[in-house]
């Protein structure tokens, strides 16, 4: 058993009480996302009718997962949080170093020896620790915690914007970054704005092609990128009870598309189905005997439009299968309307590879309806045109689809079966092409498709269907290509329409895996040894932070006034930097790179007034640490938005900038620098942005009375001696300017 059936008899055994206790005290019916939120507030947060997308609240999650490329960090900070063990139960999973080329024997091989020093990192530290360990190979992060750990009611982090998969089995699973990771770890409380709640109903049920992904791809259409901020989806209406378990994580899965908090199903009928067929009847049995709260209340479900901030209805009986692209997953389009608008936008209609897998498609029934689509194709005598690859969840997935046959049907086609990893989803793919800048089309069962993400290639248009529709467009090899309506010629001439896809929401005989890939920790890590080379590219022991030297900051120089968007993309790119997450130094060179500089329009290039010359910015930073000197970055608004990387806020404070200076902040990221020990200001008077000068030396006082709401002061001294000064405001709270003083959060947290 890898999942802690203590801890979820406990979380059970407290429920009634608990959800008694919240309706006593808010005197009302409440949503299931109220439900579990508030029945996971942490120590010593009182039950209050806490106002939605204003109010933060420190809450308690039951687990932590994380993957291996966020993975490095936190586990480093985490070495240094003073822990012996987790406070919480916690995995690693080695699913995003794994590059997809030639097949998943071969590619696992390479992955192995080319990721050899970060897996034994990760492997050495989670042994330490207390954390469970899934080896290269075992899955993609969110299919193995959906099979082994998401259960209803429950509460987690990860950090991975795609944790929120988990919500398919009726849990709050939010991707967070690293830092916070590490302070669930530590067991220290963990802080969200209280979310908005909106409510899908689901009425009707699916058949023929519509699918789980439909559901949300057309939802991605209606919300847009941004609907869903700060904001759970709970789905609801007697629709939900026709979708598998896999299938409600797949819609759940890409609410991160749509920018969702989260997103969440209530518990049913097949949440038993599913926890009784991955091994866990045992939390099946006490999730029936809680179901009552394990879903909305009726009065909610009654009433909806007085509970939930926004109420959207989507009839699955008139569902159409959805195409969503290229370039943004919510340019989305009915089927019927698809070959319209490649015609009309000129997209390439040649449909080269179609991909299967990812974290939101690759289960049992997502392979085996894709599977029943390229079987009757070849018994009606057609010839797939296009390159297949498939990526399983899961070594459970892929043994079992393997012993009944399914991997063999995508075989028997040409398919390729890479590793259970996340491979193309991630632009892990070295994909063979013969002219790689052509424009050219592709189609994807995964979540994202912007630009380059799957392949590098900015002319690569990706679109997102179903893993049916992915099918049936691979066997056709047109983007234009309609399987509800359209014909096909087979060898003989004859015109064939496609079957129906058909499969099973799990396996009938069963789940079965030989070696599923879980290391568990030795009961008493404190013996084992973390050895990092002094030597390392990608690995680098974390030096604590220096305290905070009591005095105010004098004349230091501005590093850059940034113009713009700039999010934790531009002030740290992923992409080839993706090698050196668990190197600070070395991930350093990254710093700001992506930030257009107000006084030239340019990226990375700065000006170095004691030469004269636009340098880079992390060598002009670097040259003013070795000087001993820090530097102040000053921008426009939303500093910092996008993921929750907190490479973005420690780059910086590694290479001694002091404080950054914006119009404003995205919040996670203000945090996060924070927590690193940073200054996070922002401008009382937004114009004072426009009096920084390219060659100023910017003077922060009032900091020996920091205090909570009191502002701080700022002296620009100009090249010409002149001086200008304004105030600037903070949000940091007594704790948080603890954090400050110390160096950092952990420091703090060590003491
Ligand atoms: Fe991996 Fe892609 Fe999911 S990178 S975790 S399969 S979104």
């Amino acid at each position: 058993m890898v999942f802690d059936e203590e801890m979820i008899q406990r979380l059970y055994a407290s429920l009634p009480e608990k959800i008694a206790q919240i309706k006593n005290k808010l005197q009302r019916p409440l949503t299931l996302t109220e439900k579990i939120l508030y029945a996971h507030l942490a120590e010593n947060e009182p039950i209050e009718n806490y106002n939605r997308a204003v109010d933060y609240v420190n809450f308690s999650p039951d687990r932590v997962a994380m993957q291996d490329a966020t993975a490095q960090m936190a586990l480093l900070q985490l070495m240094n949080s003073g822990r012996k063990t987790v406070a919480v139960p916690s995995t690693v999973h080695c699913d995003h170093l794994i590059q997809a080329h030639i097949k998943a024997e071969t590619d696992l091989k390479t992955a192995n020896e080319t990721n050899r020093e970060v897996y034994d990192f990760l492997s050495a530290v989670s042994n330490k620790f207390g954390i469970g360990f899934w080896k290269p190979g075992a899955g993609i992060i969110h299919q193995v915690v959906f099979e082994n750990y998401a259960f209803p009611g429950g509460m987690m982090i990860g950090t991975d914007s795609h944790t929120v998969n988990a919500g398919g089995m009726g849990m709050i699973a939010i991707g967070v970054g690293g830092a916070d990771a590490v302070d669930v770890m530590a067991g220290m409380p963990w802080e969200l704005k209280m979310p908005k709640i909106i409510g899908v109903k689901l009425t009707g049920k699916l058949s023929g092609w519509a699918s789980p992904k439909d559901v949300i791809l057309k939802l991605a259409g209606i919300l847009t990128v941004k609907g869903g901020t700060n904001a759970i989806i709970e789905y609801f209406g007697e629709g939900t009870a026709s979708i598998s378990a896999t299938g409600k994580g797949t819609i759940c899965n890409m609410g991160a598309e749509v920018g969702a908090t989260t997103s969440v199903f209530p518990f049913d009928a097949k949440s038993v189905e599913y926890l009784k067929a991955t091994g866990r009847s045992s939390v099946a049995e006490l999730a029936l005997k809680n179901a009552d709260h394990l879903q909305a209340d009726a009065e909610v479900i009654a009433n909806p439009e007085q509970y939930y901030d926004r109420l959207i209805e989507i009839n699955l009986s008139e569902l159409e299968p959805y195409i969503n692209g290229p370039f943004t997953p919510d340019l989305a389009y009915p089927i019927s309307e698809f070959a319209k608008a490649v015609k009309e936008k000129g997209y390439p209609q040649k449909m080269e590879v179609g991909l299967i897998g990812s974290c939101t498609n690759s289960s049992y029934e997502d392979l085996t309806r894709a599977a029943s689509v390229v079987k009757k194709a070849k018994e009606d005598g057609l010839q797939v045109q296009a390159q297949f690859i498939i990526n399983p969840g899961s070594e459970q997935v892929r043994y079992t689809a393997e012993r009944d046959g399914v991997l063999a049907e995508f075989e028997s086609v040409g398919g390729i079966v890479m590793a259970n990893a996340c491979g193309p989803c991630i632009g892990q793919w070295k994909r063979e092409t013969d002219q790689p800048e052509r424009p050219n089309s592709i189609i994807t069962s995964f979540n994202r498709n912007f630009a380059k993400r799957a392949d590098g290639n900015p002319n690569t248009h990706t679109f997102i269907g179903s893993p049916e529709v992915v099918a049936a467009l691979t066997v056709a090899g047109d983007l234009c290509f309609n399987p509800l309506t359209d014909s096909l010629i087979n060898a003989k001439g004859e015109k064939v329409k496609l079957t129906e896809p058909s499969g099973y929401e799990l396996p009938a005989k069963g789940y079965a895996v030989e070696d599923a890939g879980y290391i568990a920790p030795v009961a008493d890590g404190s013996k084992v040894v973390v050895n990092i080379s002094p030597e390392s590219k990608r690995l680098q022991i974390l030096q604590p932070f220096t305290a905070w030297d009591g005095k105010d900051l004098i004349e230091q120089p501005l590093l850059i006034k940034a113009t713009g968007k700039c999010t934790t993309d531009h002030i740290s790119m992923a992409g080839p930097w993706l090698k050196f997450r668990g190197h600070l130094d070395n991930i350093s060179d990254n710093m700001l790179i992506g930030a257009v500089n107000a006084f030239n329009n340019k990226t990375n290039a700065v000006l170095d007034p004691s030469t004269g010359e636009y340098v880079a910015v992390p060598a002009l930073a670097r040259k003013y640490k070795a000087q001993g000197i820090g530097s102040v970055v000053v921008a426009e608004e939303n500093y910092g938005e996008g993921s929750s990387r907190e490479h973005a806020a420690m780059e910086p404070r590694h290479l001694n900038v002091k404080a950054i200076l914006v119009k404003s902040f995205a919040r996670i990221h203000e945090t996060n620098l924070k927590k690193q020990g940073m200054l996070a200001l922002t401008f009382a008077d937004k114009n004072d942005y426009d009096k920084v000068r390219e060659d100023d030396r910017i003077s922060i006082t009032g900091l020996t009375t920091f205090g909570p709401g009191k502002n701080l002061q700022i002296v620009l001294t100009h090249s010409d001696g002149t001086t200008e000064s304004f105030e600037v405001l903070h949000t940091y709270n007594q704790a948080q300017i603890d954090w400050f003083r110390e160096g950092s959060a952990l420091n703090a947290m060590q003491k």
